[in-house]
């Protein structure tokens, strides 16, 4: 299975996000083996909660791309059908899908370039709850040195991340470094206690340690197969 994120563990990264983020109902585009996607898939299968929908253009697609047939066959093989449903789409298109404030966490990774991670906040920002998360593969400046960029000439990524006044306005953003690099959009919540209670803010006051686990478990729920 190809993917760029295997080299740096990026899948555990990926898990604890869709268990951080609710799990609620997830987006994925740009699936290509499906290494992101079963990952999502898996963490939401687990937690019993949530839903993938995973996009790509398969086979329209003229650069490296995975068929249709390929994917449907591996969310099968993994159980998932159930948690995944698969749909050909355009990154930007697929938004249109979905009702404004009703998604947890959005994921794009189709060789992104700094135009494609602009159009995606606009086309995505609406459709995030607050608290939601936008994650967009790249971001680093060294991602934007690799010799695609160059040779292709697209627009560099992290300059689009300073400058955006939809990511500024509306979300509070990290770029993780280390290779491929992944850029983390946590979308601000409002001062309504709807959303505080959704986020889990109302179990702050009185209790704030309600979570306990035995020390002997720590481990053993962290790194079932340690
Ligand atoms: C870098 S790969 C995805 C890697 C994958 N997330 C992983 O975990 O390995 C990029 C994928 O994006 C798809 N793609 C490219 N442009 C797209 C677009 N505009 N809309 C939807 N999918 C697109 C390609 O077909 C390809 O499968």
């Amino acid at each position: 299975m190809r993917s760029s994120y295997i080299s740096r563990g990026y899948g555990h990264l990926l898990k604890a996000l869709t268990l951080v983020s609710g799990p609620g109902v997830c987006v994925e585009v740009g699936l290509l083996d499906g290494y992101s996607m079963l990952i999502i898939g898996e963490a939401i299968r687990h937690s019993g909660q949530g839903h993938l929908y995973a996009y790509d253009l398969f086979e329209d697609y003229p650069y490296t791309h995975a068929t249709y047939d390929a994917i449907a066959d591996r969310i099968t093989r993994f159980n998932l059908d159930k948690v995944v449903t698969l749909r050909r789409n355009d990154a930007i298109a697929a938004a249109a899908d979905f009702d404004d404030l009703t998604l947890a966490m959005v994921h794009i990774d189709i060789s992104n370039t700094g135009e494609i991670v602009r159009q995606a906040i606009e086309a995505w920002d609406s459709k995030l709850k607050p608290g939601g998360l936008l994650l967009f593969e790249g971001g680093s400046p060294l991602r934007d040195e690799v010799g695609w960029m160059k040779t292709f000439n697209r627009k560099a990524i992290f300059p689009e991340l300073c400058s955006n006044s939809l990511l500024r306005e509306n979300y509070t953003t990290t770029v993780l470094h280390p290779f491929p690099s992944m850029v983390l959009c946590s979308k601000n919540p409002t001062t309504d206690t709807a959303v505080q209670k959704e986020l889990g803010f109302d179990l702050a006051e009185g209790r704030s340690l309600h979570g306990e686990i035995a020390e002997e478990e720590l481990l053993r729920d962290l790194f079932p197969n340690a």
